[in-house]
């Protein structure tokens, strides 16, 4: 592969380091951005060179996408690729507007930078939120379990809003430039440092509920989906759920639903396996090749214990 120029957004963050660290792997130039400050020091041999930029302020996302950088670097110009990661990735921890307008203003000067510096791909990570329900002030169940593409977006919330949103500015850019751009709805994202604290409390309870299906997914395998969204050749704009393939404790989809929300009129569609997630995956491995490689199991005891690391 020729190196590729990516730039990761939100590259601090819990799903934006992992992109960084698998893009780097699979050869990509990395450049990070985020909030928080620089370290002044020299960095550390080969650490991917890191710029600050609120991304709610158009002026510094157009200086950060056209390529502004130190010494040489500075002359490269636009990048051939975006990994835009940066949101506030929940609603309730910020006032309302707060999520809505940092979420979508910033993917927003985001897209316009892409599309006028001509930046030919954008990887957009949007959301399992897009379609309402997970975080729903008036609750209301999915159509069909597993959820896929194809699902309606009904969001409430001022984040779910925002990713539906998000994803129609991206859809909208295509349609006035060259710029392809793919757009990732991961489920709930769990790292190395995550999945006892998140999941082990609800794989050690078999009637916890779920209202996305007991879905999860590993950063490194949502990094990889975005790497294969990166360098992929797909035109237009398409939209990707990613989920591991199967649910939180390996709980059975169908008659787990049927026991957490007996009154919901959610069709339940057939399973390649019993312990089938509650998001469908089958778009992205047909289109991008991308299949899990991370489990629960790798954290986890069948009893939601940490599984000790020898
Ligand atoms: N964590 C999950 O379970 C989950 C699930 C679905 C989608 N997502 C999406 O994945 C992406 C990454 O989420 P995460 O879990 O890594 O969250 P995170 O909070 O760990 O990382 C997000 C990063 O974005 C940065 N950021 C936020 N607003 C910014 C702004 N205006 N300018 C510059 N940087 C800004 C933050 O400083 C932070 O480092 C987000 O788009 C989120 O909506 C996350």
């Amino acid at each position: 592969m020729t190196a590729v120029r990516t730039l990761v957004t939100g590259s601090r963050g819990k799903v934006g380091r992992a992109v960084v660290r698998v893009l780097r792997e699979a050869g990509h130039v990395v450049t990070g951005t985020d909030l928080s400050p620089v370290d002044w020091d020299r960095q550390p041999e080969g650490m991917a060179p890191y710029l600050v930029a609120d991304l709610t302020d158009a002026g510094q996302v157009y200086a950060l996408v056209g390529g502004a950088t130190e010494g040489e670097n500075a002359k490269a110009g636009p990048y051939d690729a975006v990994v835009h990661c940066a949101a506030l990735p929940a609603p309730g921890r910020h006032a309302p507007h707060v999520v809505f307008g940092n979420n979508l203003m910033a993917t927003f000067n985001v897209v316009e930078a892409c599309v006028r510096w001509g930046v030919p791909r954008l990887v957009n990570i949007s959301s399992e939120t897009a379609p309402g329900f997970p975080f729903a002030e008036r609750a209301f169940f999915p159509e069909y379990l597993p959820v896929d593409e194809e699902h309606p977006l009904m969001p409430q919330d001022p984040y779910g809003l925002s990713k539906a949103l998000g994803e129609q500015v991206c859809a909208a850019a295509v349609r006035r430039s060259d710029l392809r751009c793919v757009s990732l709805r991961p489920t709930w994202v769990q790292d190395a440092h995550s999945y006892a604290r998140n999941l082990g409390p609800i794989v050690a309870d078999p009637s916890a509920p779920s209202i996305t299906g007991w879905a999860y997914v590993d950063a490194d395998d949502l990094a990889d989906a975005a790497r294969l969204a990166a360098e992929c050749d797909l035109a237009g704009h398409e939209v990707f759920y990613v989920a591991a393939p199967d649910t939180i404790g390996g709980r059975d989809l169908h008659a787990s639903w049927r026991r957490a929300y007996p009154d919901a009129p959610t069709r339940l569609h057939e399973v390649t396996r019993p312990d089938a997630s509650g998001i469908s995956t089958a778009k992205l491995h047909r289109l991008l090749g991308w299949t899990a490689k991370r489990s629960w199991r790798d954290y986890l005891t069948d009893d939601g214990e940490p599984l000790s690391v020898t």
